[in-house]
């Protein structure tokens, strides 16, 4: 018994690695390592001589066990310190650098936007851009056959052989959500809509995805003379001049009467200033809502009325900043975000520059 101990106690003290201690481990005292094979000669002893050998080979097992686990330990010791000593690190360098992003023309004006409505009364609603043609047309009172469907350049998604039902469209417009937020809220009601829109249409003032801001007032006591206020002082607020402001007659299927709005600018070298000059540019749609659109979003018609208008988000940034080319918006060059970004902490407020 005395030289299995001296065996396996020079073994360990010996060992170079883990692997080496794990080998031992098996030998000495594994299921069928030595201690076991001696373990099953206590069978054959007398009941005397069991009694002596049995705690005998107990305590040699419990210390072969413990001067595995103190090698073992004292190994990964020696392992820690050889890593610290070759890894290292300076905490006293200066940190890298990072390069800041900044917020997107159209983040940021939608947020004015949305800043400006906010002061009037108006809560943000929101719908989904994957719309059933019902919400898109049908509701705000353009049937099946109606022309502006196919003015419209609607991308159409696709439906499986054999289901009839109509393809879901991805909106072509914000309008849509005015029916949605009727049938959630009601009448009364105030929103605006910012958001994607979708047209299949690619030049320098068409994308396929653009944006739109839809508003939505419906009350009992709500004229075109509201809507023109409001209108007006979004717009002044919004380029912080006063800017005049043309009305057209026009035609949209969900509003009776229709207007389209032009605000003065003037062109000089091929570059628009807005608020001065003797020329108009259109920038957004708008009218009294159509009793059909009211009934649609569940609306009795003979009680209440509203107005509604449509802008072009991406058109008033142009204007706003001097953005010649639409396209340059979603091409993801960094010089151009660099340049017409604007800094995290540069929040649109009505304090801090929005006039109103
Ligand atoms: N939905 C129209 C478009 O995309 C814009 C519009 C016009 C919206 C008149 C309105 C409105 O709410 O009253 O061309």
């Amino acid at each position: 018994m005395d030289d299995l101990r001296d065996k396996y106690i020079g073994l360990i003290a010996d060992a170079a690695d883990e692997a080496a201690i794990e080998d031992l481990r098996v030998q000495a005292v594994g299921k069928k390592g030595e201690i076991a094979l001696k373990m099953r000669e206590l069978g054959k002893m007398t009941p005397e001589e069991r009694q002596v050998m049995g705690p005998k080979l107990n305590a040699l097992k419990d210390e072969i066990n413990s001067a595995l686990s103190a090698k073992k330990s004292s190994l990964a010791d020696a392992a820690l310190e050889e890593r610290l000593k070759t890894e290292w690190l300076d905490v006293t360098l200066p940190g890298r650098g990072r390069r800041q992003g900044s917020i997107h023309p159209i983040s940021q004006v939608t947020e004015e936007v949305t800043a400006i409505f906010a002061d009037m009364g108006f809560a943000v609603a929101e719908g989904p851009q994957i719309e059933t043609d019902w919400y898109n047309f049908d509701a705000l009172n353009i049937p099946g056959h109606h022309p502006a469907r196919a003015e419209m350049d609607t991308f159409y998604t696709h439906r499986a052989e054999g289901d009839n039902r109509p393809p879901h469209v991805l909106r072509t417009h914000t309008s849509p959500v005015q029916i949605r937020s009727m049938e959630k809220t009601g009448a009364p009601t105030r929103i605006i809509c910012p958001g994607r829109v979708y047209r299949a249409d690619y030049d320098q003032t068409h994308t396929p995805m653009f944006h739109q801001v839809e508003g939505l007032a419906i009350d009992k006591d709500i004229s075109m003379a509201n809507l023109k206020w409001v209108l007006e002082e979004f717009l002044t607020a919004f380029f912080g001049t006063t800017v005049k402001t043309r009305f057209r007659a026009s035609h949209f299927p969900f509003t009776e009467p229709s207007a389209e709005v032009d605000i003065q600018c003037s062109w000089e070298d091929g570059s628009v200033k807005v608020g001065e000059g003797d020329d108009w540019l259109e920038v957004l749609g708008s009218g009294m809502v159509h009793p059909k659109v009211l009934a649609a979003g569940g609306i009795d018609a003979n009680e209440y009325q509203g107005f509604a208008f449509g802008i072009g988000i991406d058109r008033l940034a142009m204007l706003k900043y001097g953005i010649p080319d639409l396209r340059a918006f979603f091409d993801s060059d960094l010089r151009w975000l660099r340049h017409y970004g604007f800094a995290s902490l540069d929040q649109p407020t009505l304090h801090g520059g929005l006039v109103r």
